[in-house]
C-alpha cells in the first residue's frame, strides 16, 4: 500500500462574491479566442451577455455554444467541438449548471487529441494537454469546476458515460455564489444532494485519504445546515455561498478519492429515465447507506458527531442510524420522490433493471463501497428504492 496520497486540484480557484469579474484577466491569460460553451436559460439569465463583456474588456474574441439543453450528450460534444475546430478557439470557458462545464471537458479534450469522447480516459492515454478551461459554475452541486470527471450520455448505447482523467480537471474554477441565486428550489434541492452525495460516498470510500476525508467533512456539516435554507429560501445569499463552497469541496473530495454505490446506481436511472442527477442520487442515498451501515460504521458515526454535535452519548451503531435518519429527513423536507412517483414506468423498469445493475457495476464505482454488492444485491437494492418512503424518518434527539 501506498504510503503517501496525490491530491489534484485546478491551478487557481478564485470563489466568493464578485469573483466573476475574474473571468476576463484570466481567459487573457489562457488564450486570444474563446469557446463559450453555455445553454440558453443562462444567455436569458444574462450571464453569457456579462461573459462576453469581460472578455471584451480584455480584447478577446469570442464564439458561443449555447445549445447543451440537458445533461450533455456525444452529439453536443460533437456540435460545440467542429465549432471549437473551425474558429481555431485557443481558451474554453463554461458557464452553467454540470451540464455545460462537462461538454466544455470534453470538448477541451477533444479539440486537442481527436477521436470518440468513449473513448478517452480510462486506460486509454491523453498524450496532448487539452485547451485550457475555466469552469464557472451556476449550481451548488456537481463540483465538476474542480473535478477530474465527465459525464457524456453514449446515446448509441443508452449509457451515461463517467470519464475520468487528469486532462479534464479545468485550469480554472470561478465559483460566484451570486450565480447560484436563480436556481429554482427543485434544482437546488437535486444539486445539493449531489454535493451531499460526493461527500458522503468520499468520506466512506475506500480510496479515502486525509486530504479528501477533511474536505468531505466540511462539505457534510455545510450542506447539512444550509441547503434547507437555499431551498426554502433561495435568495438567501449566506446559504448560497455555503452551498458553493460546500459543492466545490465536495467535487475536490471525490475527484481524489472517487464516488461509490450511490452514483454507480444513479447513472442507469438517469440514462434510461431522464430523471436529472441530483434526484437520481437522491432517490437511492438512504438505502445504499442502510445497506453499507455495517461495512462503514465508525465512518457514519463520525458523521453523526458533525451534523449533531449536542447527541447525548450513543453507540457507534447508534450514531450511524442517526446519520442516515438525518439524511432521510433532509430528502423529505427537499420532497424528493422514488422513483415511482418520478413516473418511472414500473413495466420497462423490469425490463431493464438487470441491464441497470450490469451498467452500474461496468462502471467501477461500486467496488470503492465499503460493502461492495453483487449483481442480484444490487437489483434488489433497485426494487427496494423504486418505492422508497422518505417519510419514515424520525430525528432522534
Ligand atoms: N463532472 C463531474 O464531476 C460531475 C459530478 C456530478 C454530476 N455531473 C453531471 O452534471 C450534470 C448535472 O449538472 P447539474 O446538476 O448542475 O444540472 P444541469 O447543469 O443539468 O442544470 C439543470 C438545469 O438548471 C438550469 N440552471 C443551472 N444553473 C441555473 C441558475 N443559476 N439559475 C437557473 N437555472 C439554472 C440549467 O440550465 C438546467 O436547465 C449531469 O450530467 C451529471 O451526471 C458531473
Ligand atoms: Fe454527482
Amino acid at each position: 500500500m501506498n504510503e503517501f496520497s496525490e491530491f489534484r486540484m485546478p491551478k487557481a480557484v478564485f470563489y466568493g462574491q464578485n469573483s466573476l469579474t475574474q473571468l476576463g484577466r484570466q481567459a487573457a491569460e489562457y488564450g486570444s479566442k474563446v469557446l463559450l460553451v453555455s445553454d440558453r436559460i443562462m444567455e436569458e439569465l444574462g450571464h453569457v451577455d456579462r461573459c462576453i463583456g469581460y472578455f471584451e474588456q480584455h480584447n478577446l474574441a469570442v464564439v458561443t455554444y449555447l445549445d447543451v439543453n440537458s445533461e450533455p450528450t456525444d452529439q453536443h460534444v460533437a456540435e460545440a467541438l467542429d465549432l471549437c475546430i473551425s474558429e481555431k478557439c485557443d481558451v474554453i470557458v463554461a458557464i452553467g449548471g454540470g451540464s455545460c462545464i462537462d461538454a466544455a471537458k470534453a470538448v477541451a479534450v477533444l479539440a486537442t487529441n481527436r477521436g470518440y469522447i468513449g473513448d478517452m480516459g480510462g486506460e486509454t492515454p491523453i498524450k496532448i494537454d487539452p485547451l485550457p478551461l475555466i469552469a464557472v459554475p451556476t449550481t451548488a452541486g456537481t463540483g465538476s469546476e474542480v473535478t477530474n470527471v465527465t459525464v457524456i450520455t453514449n446515446t448509441q448505447l443508452d449509457i451515461k458515460m463517467m470519464i475520468k482523467h487528469q486532462a479534464f480537471l479545468p485550469c480554472v474554477a470561478i465559483i460566484d455564489p451570486s450565480l447560484t441565486i436563480s436556481t429554482p428550489p427543485h434544482v437546488t434541492a437535486a444539486t445539493g444532494i449531489d454535493a451531499l452525495c460526493h461527500a458522503i460516498e468520499a468520506y466512506i470510500s475506500r480510496l479515502s485519504q486525509p486530504l479528501t476525508k477533511n474536505m468531505a467533512a466540511a462539505a457534510i456539516e455545510s450542506v447539512m445546515k444550509y441547503l434547507r435554507t437555499a431551498y426554502l429560501n433561495g435568495d438567501d445569499l449566506e446559504a448560497r455561498e455555503k452551498m458553493a463552497i460546500a459543492s466545490m469541496q465536495a467535487g475536490l473530495a471525490f475527484s481524489n478519492a472517487s464516488v461509490t454505490l450511490v452514483h454507480g446506481m444513479s447513472r442507469p436511472i438517469g440514462a434510461l429515465f431522464h430523471v436529472p442527477h441530483g434526484v437520481s442520487n437522491a432517490m437511492l442515498l438512504p438505502a445504499v447507506l442502510e445497506f453499507t451501515k455495517e461495512y462503514a460504521t465508525e465512518s457514519l458515526a463520525e458523521l453523526a458527531r458533525i451534523i449533531t454535535p449536542n447527541l447525548k452519548a450513543l453507540s457507534n451503531e447508534e450514531l450511524a442510524d442517526v446519520t442516515i435518519k438525518e439524511i432521510k429527513q433532509l430528502c423529505a423536507n427537499l420532497k424528493i420522490p422514488n422513483m415511482n412517483s418520478w413516473g418511472v414506468d414500473e413495466t420497462k423498469f423490469a425490463q431493464v433493471v438487470d441491464k441497470m445493475a450490469a451498467d452500474a457495476l461496468a462502471s467501477g464505482s461500486p467496488s470503492n463501497n465499503p460493502r461492495v454488492p453483487t449483481h442480484q444485491e444490487i437489483v434488489e437494492l433497485y426494487k427496494q428504492c423504486y418505492n422508497y418512503d422518505f417519510q419514515l424518518a424520525k430525528t432522534i434527539k
